[in-house]
């Protein structure tokens, strides 16, 4: 069955979030794994504590207060990486099979966007950066509801905007509450499993679960 919709998280799915690290690596230390870990569960775990106290604050200010309770964490990391590490971090790279996969999509005819709790602006940089412009139609961003996924106002974004019901709406995401949370509002969702974790939140469950984006149809 097709979808009149494909809409994909951003950070994790289409950019990995690793890669700002990474493109650091030899300057950031040897516990650069556990600083890009750590700065990653942070930085999402500021968005759900925040979306519940009703605290908003963008996406961007999160990822640089997680970075530096990461380093804080983790002394052995060279902080006058800092402003490095943000700024790849706005231009992440995006996964390798990333263009194809949403090409091929398009070329159905349905329509392919983001949905993400990224801010506007770093959105805008990291889809630019990747050349996915071309490619993407819409990117809905939390900024103009002031919380994050997985308030189900989030993913009520997609459908009121295009006039959907929710089952005409294939939504991947590679991070496993993302898939929860849109499961309940009523997506079709597939896990992409980068990581290769194992299974949770058992009653919501996603309709596929692939370890790319390859396949996704
Ligand atoms: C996103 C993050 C949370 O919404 O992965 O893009």
């Amino acid at each position: 069955m097709a979808y009149a919709a494909y809409v994909f998280d951003a950070y994790g799915t289409l950019f990995d979030v690793h890669a700002a690290v990474r493109r650091h690596a030899d300057a950031v230390g040897p516990e650069g794994q556990q600083l890009s870990e750590l700065w990653r569960s942070k930085q999402l775990e500021y968005s759900w504590t925040r979306a519940l106290m009703g605290q908003w604050r963008d996406f961007w200010a999160l990822t640089e207060e997680a970075l530096d309770h990461a380093f804080e964490r983790v002394p052995s990391a060279d902080k006058s990486q800092r402003a490095n590490l943000l700024d790849a971090y706005f231009k992440l790279d995006c996964y390798p099979e990333v263009p194809a996969v949403l090409k091929a999509l398009k070329a159905t005819g349905a329509r392919v966007a983001i949905l993400s709790n990224g801010s506007v602006a770093m959105l805008d940089s990291a889809v630019r950066n990747a050349a996915l412009d071309s490619v993407i139609d819409d990117v809905f961003s939390v900024d103009s509801l002031q919380t994050f996924k997985t308030d189900p106002a989030v993913y009520d974004l997609v459908t009121t905007r295009y006039r959907l019901y929710p089952d005409a709406v294939s939504f991947q995401s590679s991070n496993r509450w993302d898939v929860a949370g849109a499961t309940k509002f009523g997506f079709r969702t597939i896990w992409i499993n980068r990581a290769r974790m194992p299974d949770e939140y058992s009653d919501l469950s996603p309709s596929l679960i692939l370890p790319d984006l390859n396949g996704v149809a």
